[in-house]
Protein backbone atom coordinates (compact mmCIF):
# COMPACT_ATOMS: atom_id res chain seq x y z
CA UNK A 1 0.00 0.00 0.00
CA UNK A 2 1.00 3.43 -1.06
CA UNK A 3 2.09 5.66 2.20
CA UNK A 4 0.80 9.48 2.42
CA UNK A 5 1.39 12.07 4.73
CA UNK A 6 -1.38 14.07 5.48
CA UNK A 7 -0.44 17.24 7.27
CA UNK A 8 -3.45 19.08 9.46
CA UNK A 9 -3.09 22.01 12.07
CA UNK A 10 -5.98 24.03 12.12
CA UNK A 11 -9.81 23.89 12.75
CA UNK A 12 -10.87 23.63 9.12
CA UNK A 13 -8.52 21.16 8.34
CA UNK A 14 -9.92 18.42 10.89
CA UNK A 15 -13.49 19.03 9.62
CA UNK A 16 -11.97 18.16 5.70
CA UNK A 17 -9.87 15.63 6.89
CA UNK A 18 -12.60 13.91 9.17
CA UNK A 19 -14.93 13.66 5.98
CA UNK A 20 -12.32 12.41 3.61
CA UNK A 21 -10.11 10.10 5.85
CA UNK A 22 -12.32 6.77 5.38
CA UNK A 23 -12.04 6.87 1.56
CA UNK A 24 -8.16 7.82 2.14
CA UNK A 25 -7.39 4.83 4.45
CA UNK A 26 -8.92 2.24 1.81
CA UNK A 27 -6.29 3.27 -0.63
CA UNK A 28 -3.04 4.51 1.73
CA UNK A 29 -1.80 3.75 4.67
CA UNK A 30 -2.10 7.44 6.21
CA UNK A 31 0.31 8.82 8.23
CA UNK A 32 -1.28 11.65 10.04
CA UNK A 33 0.75 14.71 11.23
CA UNK A 34 -0.46 17.27 13.56
CA UNK A 35 1.69 20.73 13.69
CA UNK A 36 -0.39 22.49 16.41
CA UNK A 37 -1.17 25.47 15.07
CA UNK A 38 -4.46 25.28 16.87
CA UNK A 39 -4.18 23.83 20.29
CA UNK A 40 -7.06 24.35 22.37
CA UNK A 41 -9.38 21.59 22.88
CA UNK A 42 -12.43 23.77 21.52
CA UNK A 43 -10.31 24.59 18.33
CA UNK A 44 -8.69 20.99 18.18
CA UNK A 45 -9.19 18.35 20.51
CA UNK A 46 -12.93 18.06 20.37
CA UNK A 47 -12.77 17.89 16.57
CA UNK A 48 -10.82 14.69 16.82
CA UNK A 49 -13.73 13.28 19.64
CA UNK A 50 -16.51 14.26 17.74
CA UNK A 51 -15.93 13.20 14.30
CA UNK A 52 -13.65 10.06 14.89
CA UNK A 53 -10.94 11.29 13.75
CA UNK A 54 -7.81 8.84 14.85
CA UNK A 55 -5.05 10.22 17.00
CA UNK A 56 -2.54 11.57 14.92
CA UNK A 57 0.84 9.76 14.68
CA UNK A 58 2.67 12.84 15.52
CA UNK A 59 1.72 16.26 17.53
CA UNK A 60 4.29 18.37 16.82
CA UNK A 61 3.14 21.13 19.31
CA UNK A 62 3.73 24.23 17.46
CA UNK A 63 1.71 26.25 18.93
CA UNK A 64 0.92 30.44 18.07
CA UNK A 65 3.49 32.65 16.39
CA UNK A 66 4.23 35.21 13.93
CA UNK A 67 3.65 34.62 10.33
CA UNK A 68 7.22 33.59 9.77
CA UNK A 69 8.18 31.93 12.95
CA UNK A 70 5.39 29.93 12.76
CA UNK A 71 5.72 28.77 9.42
CA UNK A 72 9.43 27.94 9.37
CA UNK A 73 9.28 26.45 12.38
CA UNK A 74 6.26 24.12 11.30
CA UNK A 75 8.39 23.48 7.87
CA UNK A 76 11.47 22.75 9.64
CA UNK A 77 9.42 19.26 11.77
CA UNK A 78 7.34 18.77 9.16
CA UNK A 79 10.69 17.73 6.82
CA UNK A 80 12.01 15.96 10.04
CA UNK A 81 8.65 13.49 9.83
CA UNK A 82 9.08 13.49 5.91
CA UNK A 83 12.86 12.10 6.54
CA UNK A 84 11.73 9.42 8.70
CA UNK A 85 9.61 7.05 6.07
CA UNK A 86 9.61 6.88 2.73
CA UNK A 87 6.21 8.97 2.12
CA UNK A 88 4.96 8.58 -1.76
CA UNK A 89 2.58 11.53 -1.44
CA UNK A 90 2.10 14.72 1.07
CA UNK A 91 -2.08 15.80 1.24
CA UNK A 92 -2.60 19.21 2.51
CA UNK A 93 -6.12 21.16 2.69
CA UNK A 94 -6.94 24.69 2.23
CA UNK A 95 -4.83 28.03 3.01
CA UNK A 96 -4.01 27.86 5.93
CA UNK A 97 0.29 28.42 7.43
CA UNK A 98 0.30 24.79 9.04
CA UNK A 99 -1.01 23.57 4.32
CA UNK A 100 1.94 25.91 3.37
CA UNK A 101 4.61 24.58 5.76
CA UNK A 102 3.27 20.92 4.73
CA UNK A 103 3.75 22.14 0.96
CA UNK A 104 7.21 23.55 1.02
CA UNK A 105 8.16 20.44 3.06
CA UNK A 106 7.17 18.17 0.64
CA UNK A 107 8.25 19.83 -2.52
CA UNK A 108 12.27 20.41 -0.95
CA UNK A 109 11.93 16.75 -0.55
CA UNK A 110 10.28 15.91 -3.96
CA UNK A 111 7.27 14.12 -2.74
CA UNK A 112 4.10 14.68 -5.06
CA UNK A 113 1.38 17.15 -3.37
CA UNK A 114 -1.90 16.73 -3.12
CA UNK A 115 -3.68 20.03 -2.49
CA UNK A 116 -7.62 19.16 -1.38
CA UNK A 117 -9.26 22.67 -2.32
CA UNK A 118 -7.01 24.35 -4.33
CA UNK A 119 -7.62 27.59 -6.62
CA UNK A 120 -9.33 29.48 -4.75
CA UNK A 121 -8.18 33.48 -5.39
CA UNK A 122 -9.68 36.10 -3.53
CA UNK A 123 -6.99 38.25 -5.22
CA UNK A 124 -5.58 40.28 -1.95
CA UNK A 125 -2.60 39.64 -1.66
CA UNK A 126 -2.24 41.27 1.87
CA UNK A 127 -3.91 38.26 3.10
CA UNK A 128 -1.57 35.41 4.63
CA UNK A 129 -3.73 32.90 2.96
CA UNK A 130 -3.76 34.02 -0.52
CA UNK A 131 -0.10 33.43 -0.68
CA UNK A 132 -0.47 30.55 1.41
CA UNK A 133 -2.81 29.62 -1.25
CA UNK A 134 -0.97 30.39 -4.26
CA UNK A 135 2.36 29.21 -3.40
CA UNK A 136 0.19 25.68 -2.56
CA UNK A 137 -1.35 25.46 -5.87
CA UNK A 138 2.49 26.14 -7.28
CA UNK A 139 4.29 23.28 -6.12
CA UNK A 140 1.35 20.61 -5.99
CA UNK A 141 0.88 17.60 -8.45
CA UNK A 142 -2.92 16.75 -7.85
CA UNK A 143 -5.62 20.05 -7.00
CA UNK A 144 -8.42 19.58 -6.05
CA UNK A 145 -10.68 22.53 -7.15
CA UNK A 146 -14.01 23.42 -5.64
CA UNK A 147 -16.01 25.44 -8.23
CA UNK A 148 -15.34 26.74 -12.04
CA UNK A 149 -14.01 29.75 -11.09
CA UNK A 150 -11.00 27.79 -8.79
CA UNK A 151 -10.29 26.23 -11.81
CA UNK A 152 -10.10 29.01 -14.40
CA UNK A 153 -7.73 30.85 -11.66
CA UNK A 154 -5.54 27.64 -11.87
CA UNK A 155 -5.33 28.00 -15.77
CA UNK A 156 -5.37 31.21 -16.06
CA UNK A 157 -1.81 30.69 -13.60
CA UNK A 158 -0.83 28.40 -16.33
CA UNK A 159 -1.47 24.73 -14.19
CA UNK A 160 -1.49 21.91 -16.38
CA UNK A 161 -5.07 20.83 -16.66
CA UNK A 162 -4.36 17.52 -16.15
CA UNK A 163 -3.47 17.81 -13.21
CA UNK A 164 -6.86 19.39 -11.80
CA UNK A 165 -9.73 17.71 -10.94
CA UNK A 166 -12.89 18.77 -9.59
CA UNK A 167 -14.22 18.34 -5.74
CA UNK A 168 -15.80 20.33 -3.16
CA UNK A 169 -14.77 18.82 0.03
CA UNK A 170 -16.95 21.70 2.20
CA UNK A 171 -19.97 20.99 -0.17
CA UNK A 172 -19.46 17.00 0.32
CA UNK A 173 -19.19 17.31 3.65
CA UNK A 174 -21.74 19.77 4.42
CA UNK A 175 -24.46 17.61 2.23
CA UNK A 176 -23.18 14.85 4.24
CA UNK A 177 -23.96 15.79 7.75
CA UNK A 178 -26.66 18.34 7.53
CA UNK A 179 -29.29 15.77 8.48
CA UNK A 180 -27.19 14.06 10.71
CA UNK A 181 -27.01 17.78 12.61
CA UNK A 182 -30.43 18.34 12.53
CA UNK A 183 -31.11 15.31 14.45
CA UNK A 184 -28.48 15.09 16.54
CA UNK A 185 -27.76 19.14 17.71
CA UNK A 186 -29.39 20.32 20.79
CA UNK A 187 -27.82 23.83 20.14
CA UNK A 188 -30.95 25.84 19.43
CA UNK A 189 -32.03 25.02 22.65
CA UNK A 190 -29.03 25.09 24.43
CA UNK A 191 -28.98 28.74 23.74
CA UNK A 192 -32.32 29.48 24.14
CA UNK A 193 -32.75 30.65 20.73
CA UNK A 194 -35.72 29.96 18.06
CA UNK A 195 -35.06 28.80 15.02
CA UNK A 196 -35.13 31.70 12.13
CA UNK A 197 -34.30 34.01 14.63
CA UNK A 198 -31.08 34.93 15.22
CA UNK A 199 -27.72 35.93 13.31
CA UNK A 200 -24.85 33.64 13.61
CA UNK A 201 -21.58 35.97 13.80
CA UNK A 202 -17.71 34.59 13.56
CA UNK A 203 -14.50 36.46 13.11
CA UNK A 204 -11.09 36.44 13.29
CA UNK A 205 -9.10 37.43 10.39
CA UNK A 206 -6.21 39.34 11.16
CA UNK A 207 -7.30 42.41 9.10
CA UNK A 208 -10.26 42.67 11.51
CA UNK A 209 -8.78 41.78 14.97
CA UNK A 210 -5.49 43.65 14.47
CA UNK A 211 -7.08 46.80 14.09
CA UNK A 212 -8.51 48.31 16.99
CA UNK A 213 -10.65 50.46 14.71
CA UNK A 214 -12.20 47.79 12.13
CA UNK A 215 -13.05 45.68 15.47
CA UNK A 216 -14.40 48.32 17.52
CA UNK A 217 -16.51 49.11 14.00
CA UNK A 218 -17.80 45.21 14.20
CA UNK A 219 -18.34 44.74 17.37
CA UNK A 220 -20.67 48.29 17.19
CA UNK A 221 -22.70 47.16 14.26
CA UNK A 222 -23.40 43.95 16.13
CA UNK A 223 -24.50 45.14 19.25
CA UNK A 224 -26.77 47.10 17.11
CA UNK A 225 -28.95 44.57 15.76
CA UNK A 226 -32.37 44.09 17.56
CA UNK A 227 -32.33 39.92 16.88
CA UNK A 228 -29.97 37.95 19.09
CA UNK A 229 -26.94 37.53 17.92
CA UNK A 230 -24.83 34.20 19.10
CA UNK A 231 -20.86 35.32 18.39
CA UNK A 232 -18.85 32.27 18.49
CA UNK A 233 -15.49 33.63 19.88
CA UNK A 234 -12.37 32.72 18.37
CA UNK A 235 -9.62 32.52 21.36
CA UNK A 236 -7.38 35.30 19.44
CA UNK A 237 -10.48 37.24 18.44
CA UNK A 238 -11.15 37.14 22.51
CA UNK A 239 -8.08 37.99 23.18
CA UNK A 240 -7.85 41.22 20.96
CA UNK A 241 -11.16 42.34 22.33
CA UNK A 242 -9.85 42.17 25.85
CA UNK A 243 -6.49 44.25 24.69
CA UNK A 244 -8.72 46.51 23.26
CA UNK A 245 -11.30 47.17 26.11
CA UNK A 246 -14.51 45.73 23.57
CA UNK A 247 -15.31 42.03 25.14
CA UNK A 248 -17.27 44.13 27.70
CA UNK A 249 -19.17 45.96 25.57
CA UNK A 250 -20.07 42.14 24.56
CA UNK A 251 -21.31 40.90 27.25
CA UNK A 252 -23.13 43.53 27.83
CA UNK A 253 -25.09 43.82 24.57
CA UNK A 254 -29.34 42.82 25.38
CA UNK A 255 -28.42 40.84 21.78
CA UNK A 256 -25.49 39.45 22.46
CA UNK A 257 -24.87 35.28 23.41
CA UNK A 258 -21.34 34.83 23.83
CA UNK A 259 -20.11 31.28 23.04
CA UNK A 260 -16.86 29.50 22.67
CA UNK A 261 -16.26 27.89 19.76
CA UNK A 262 -18.84 25.25 19.36
CA UNK A 263 -18.47 21.68 17.54
CA UNK A 264 -18.96 21.07 13.77
CA UNK A 265 -22.41 19.65 13.72
CA UNK A 266 -23.78 22.19 16.12
CA UNK A 267 -22.41 24.93 13.89
CA UNK A 268 -24.27 23.25 10.82
CA UNK A 269 -27.23 23.18 12.80
CA UNK A 270 -26.72 26.68 13.79
CA UNK A 271 -26.34 28.21 10.54
CA UNK A 272 -28.59 26.33 9.11
CA UNK A 273 -31.64 27.70 11.78
CA UNK A 274 -30.68 31.10 11.65
CA UNK A 275 -31.77 34.28 10.05
CA UNK A 276 -28.13 34.82 8.61
CA UNK A 277 -24.55 34.42 8.87
CA UNK A 278 -22.32 37.54 9.59
CA UNK A 279 -18.52 36.52 9.41
CA UNK A 280 -15.25 36.63 8.09
CA UNK A 281 -14.20 32.93 7.62
CA UNK A 282 -14.26 31.41 4.23
CA UNK A 283 -15.71 28.27 5.35
CA UNK A 284 -18.22 29.90 7.08
CA UNK A 285 -19.33 31.81 4.17
CA UNK A 286 -19.44 28.55 1.65
CA UNK A 287 -21.62 27.08 4.21
CA UNK A 288 -24.08 29.16 4.18
CA UNK A 289 -24.14 29.33 0.66
CA UNK A 290 -24.64 25.98 0.65
CA UNK A 291 -27.45 26.19 3.04
CA UNK A 292 -28.75 29.12 1.12
CA UNK A 293 -28.53 30.77 4.19
CA UNK A 294 -27.48 35.02 3.70
CA UNK A 295 -24.48 35.72 4.44
CA UNK A 296 -23.29 39.38 5.61
CA UNK A 297 -19.10 39.10 4.35
CA UNK A 298 -17.19 41.00 6.94
CA UNK A 299 -14.66 41.39 4.22
CA UNK A 300 -13.94 43.65 0.98
CA UNK A 301 -12.99 40.56 -1.27
CA UNK A 302 -13.86 36.75 -1.49
CA UNK A 303 -12.78 33.68 -2.85
CA UNK A 304 -16.37 32.35 -3.14
CA UNK A 305 -17.29 34.95 -6.42
CA UNK A 306 -19.94 32.23 -7.43
CA UNK A 307 -21.51 33.57 -3.60
CA UNK A 308 -22.10 36.71 -4.70
CA UNK A 309 -24.70 36.34 -7.21
CA UNK A 310 -26.83 34.83 -4.35
CA UNK A 311 -27.08 35.96 -0.67
CA UNK A 312 -23.64 36.38 0.04
CA UNK A 313 -22.80 40.54 0.87
CA UNK A 314 -19.25 42.34 1.24
CA UNK A 315 -19.56 44.70 3.59
CA UNK A 316 -15.64 44.46 5.08
CA UNK A 317 -15.21 46.42 8.52
CA UNK A 318 -17.36 49.55 7.73
CA UNK A 319 -20.36 50.19 10.61
CA UNK A 320 -23.35 51.23 8.52
CA UNK A 321 -22.46 48.79 5.60
CA UNK A 322 -22.81 46.34 8.37
CA UNK A 323 -25.99 47.65 10.21
CA UNK A 324 -27.51 48.52 6.43
CA UNK A 325 -26.76 44.82 6.12
CA UNK A 326 -28.36 43.78 9.25
CA UNK A 327 -31.31 46.07 8.75
CA UNK A 328 -32.55 43.60 5.60
CA UNK A 329 -31.98 40.31 7.47
CA UNK A 330 -33.97 41.76 10.23
CA UNK A 331 -36.56 42.63 7.81
CA UNK A 332 -36.83 39.24 6.07
CA UNK A 333 -36.72 37.22 9.59
CA UNK A 334 -39.56 39.44 10.36
CA UNK A 335 -41.71 38.83 7.43
CA UNK A 336 -40.77 35.21 6.91
CA UNK A 337 -39.57 35.93 3.48
CA UNK A 338 -35.66 34.40 4.29
CA UNK A 339 -36.71 32.10 1.64
CA UNK A 340 -33.84 29.22 1.42
CA UNK A 341 -32.49 29.33 -1.97
CA UNK A 342 -31.82 25.12 -2.25
C1 LIG B 1 -6.04 30.15 10.98
C2 LIG B 1 -5.90 30.29 9.46
C3 LIG B 1 -7.20 30.80 8.89
C4 LIG B 1 -8.36 29.90 9.27
C5 LIG B 1 -8.40 29.78 10.80
C6 LIG B 1 -9.51 28.82 11.21
C7 LIG B 1 -3.59 30.90 8.80
C8 LIG B 1 -2.74 31.95 8.20
N1 LIG B 1 -4.86 31.26 9.09
O1 LIG B 1 -6.27 31.44 11.50
O2 LIG B 1 -7.12 30.83 7.46
O3 LIG B 1 -9.57 30.48 8.82
O4 LIG B 1 -7.13 29.28 11.26
O5 LIG B 1 -9.83 28.94 12.55
O6 LIG B 1 -3.14 29.80 8.98
N2 LIG B 1 -5.17 30.79 19.37
C9 LIG B 1 -5.49 30.24 20.59
N3 LIG B 1 -5.75 28.90 20.65
C10 LIG B 1 -5.72 28.11 19.56
C11 LIG B 1 -5.37 28.68 18.33
C12 LIG B 1 -5.11 30.01 18.24
O7 LIG B 1 -5.54 30.92 21.60
O8 LIG B 1 -6.00 26.89 19.69
C13 LIG B 1 -4.92 32.25 19.28
C14 LIG B 1 -3.49 32.63 19.45
O9 LIG B 1 -3.44 33.80 20.17
C15 LIG B 1 -3.03 32.93 18.03
C16 LIG B 1 -4.31 33.42 17.38
O10 LIG B 1 -5.34 32.71 18.01
O11 LIG B 1 -1.98 33.83 18.00
C17 LIG B 1 -4.38 33.20 15.90
O12 LIG B 1 -4.22 31.79 15.63
P1 LIG B 1 -3.53 31.29 14.28
O13 LIG B 1 -3.54 29.82 14.23
O14 LIG B 1 -2.24 31.97 14.09
O15 LIG B 1 -4.49 31.82 13.14
P2 LIG B 1 -6.08 31.76 13.06
O16 LIG B 1 -6.58 33.14 13.27
O17 LIG B 1 -6.67 30.68 13.88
Amino acid sequence: MKKIAVIVGARPQFIKHAHVQKTLSKKYDVFLIHTGQHYDDSMSGKFFRDLDIPSPDVDLGIGSGPQGEQTGRMLEAIERELLKDDFDYVLVYGDTNSSLAGALAASKLCIPLIHIESGLRSFDITMPEEVNRILIDRTASVLYAPTDAAITNLLNENIDGNKIRMYDVVRSSTEHNLEIARKASTILSELSLRSGRYFVSTFHRKSNVDSEISLSAIVDALTWARIKTVVLLHPGTKQKLSEYGLLAQLEAADNIVLSEPIGYLDTLSLVDQSAGVITDSGGLQHEADIMGIPCITLRHNTEWVESLGRKNELVGDVGHLIIDAIKDLEKEAKYGQSKKRV
